[in-house]
């Protein structure tokens, strides 16, 4: 696996596997790997010849009181665990590479943006769509493949690369969970082990949400109850635990189409979002 940083050397790159005729796939990553990224470099190997994995820890999707310094990096073992998922090139740019001094222009997509991660976090998707629509316009692959673990952003990602004609497909993989269902995430290791058994919580709460919903049951009142135990639980902050329509995160209607149940939950130092279909 090559290593770059600069943008020329991975168009270069991409160039040379186009004159082979070699179709290409994206993974954007802030590092910290987990099995849940590794499972995007696999589902891009089977969708696309050669895959690009990129390690960007994004300042613009933190907000000045959140975890940017804490975040973990490790660019050794990221590059080792990309390399035997089959990546066939890194792109790692350092800050300056990405937002050059004079940048100004940013990426916001109206409405997804506001609704619940949004509210909580302000800054968060127009940084995510930002740096994605620019590694989308930099690498130009033929598909890249962002997780369901992330599902507002998978959804705003998605309605970003349309509404710019970006043409890269959009491909969303299904969310790697350990053994007890808590979903893989690299914030995983700020829980102490006190807490990490309680963090399961989160997922068998949603998960029972989806299952009375789709047997027809009220949503607000079970999600209502979930906040309750989580907070009994020790989850010290609940922002939501709330079923929305699974493509526009609006109000949402059994008769109108798919679900999703979608929460977020502190817990000690950590955040954990989760989400499951109904
Ligand atoms: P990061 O949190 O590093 O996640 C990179 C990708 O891995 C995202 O598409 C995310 O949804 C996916 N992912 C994380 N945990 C997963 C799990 N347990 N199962 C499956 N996929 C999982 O998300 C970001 O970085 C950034 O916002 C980024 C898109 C790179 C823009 O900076």
């Amino acid at each position: 696996m090559k290593i770059v940083r600069s943008i020329a050397e991975m168009r270069d790159m991409v160039a040379d596997w186009r004159r082979m005729d070699a179709t290409v796939g994206l993974v954007p990553t802030m590092g910290g790997l987990h099995a849940g990224h590794l499972s995007l470099v696999h589902m891009a190997g089977e969708r696309s010849d050669k895959v690009i994995a990129t390690l960007f820890v994004n300042p613009a999707q933190f907000s000045a009181d959140e975890d940017f310094d804490a975040y973990p990096r490790n660019e050794d073992d990221d590059c080792r665990m990309f390399e035997e998922a089959g990546a066939s090139l890194l792109f790692a740019p350092p800050i300056e590479e990405v937002y050059p001094a004079d940048h100004v222009t940013k990426v916001h997509v109206g409405g997804l943006s506001s609704l619940l991660e949004g509210e909580f976090r302000p800054q968060f998707f127009t940084g995510v769509a930002t740096v994605v629509s620019k590694l989308l316009i930099q690498a130009m692959a033929d598909v890249a493949v962002f997780g369901e673990k992330d599902y507002q952003q998978l959804q705003v990602i998605r309605r970003m690369a349309r509404d710019l004609d970006i043409p890269t497909e959009i491909i969303g993989a299904p969310t790697v969970r350990e053994h007890d269902g808590l979903a893989m995430s690299s914030r995983n290791r700020y829980l102490s082990e006190d807490e990490r058994p309680r963090a399961a919580k989160l997922f068998s709460a949603i998960s029972d949400i989806a299952r009375a919903t789709a047997e027809g049951a009220d949503p607000a009142p079970l999600c209502d109850a979930a906040a309750r135990q989580l907070t009994e639980a020790g989850f010290r902050e609940v922002d939501y635990v709330t079923v929305r329509d699974a493509k526009t995160l609006e109000h949402y209607r059994c008769s109108e189409g798919p679900g999703r149940v979608l929460a977020a939950a502190w817990l000690g130092k950590a955040r954990l979002i989760d989400n499951v279909a109904v």
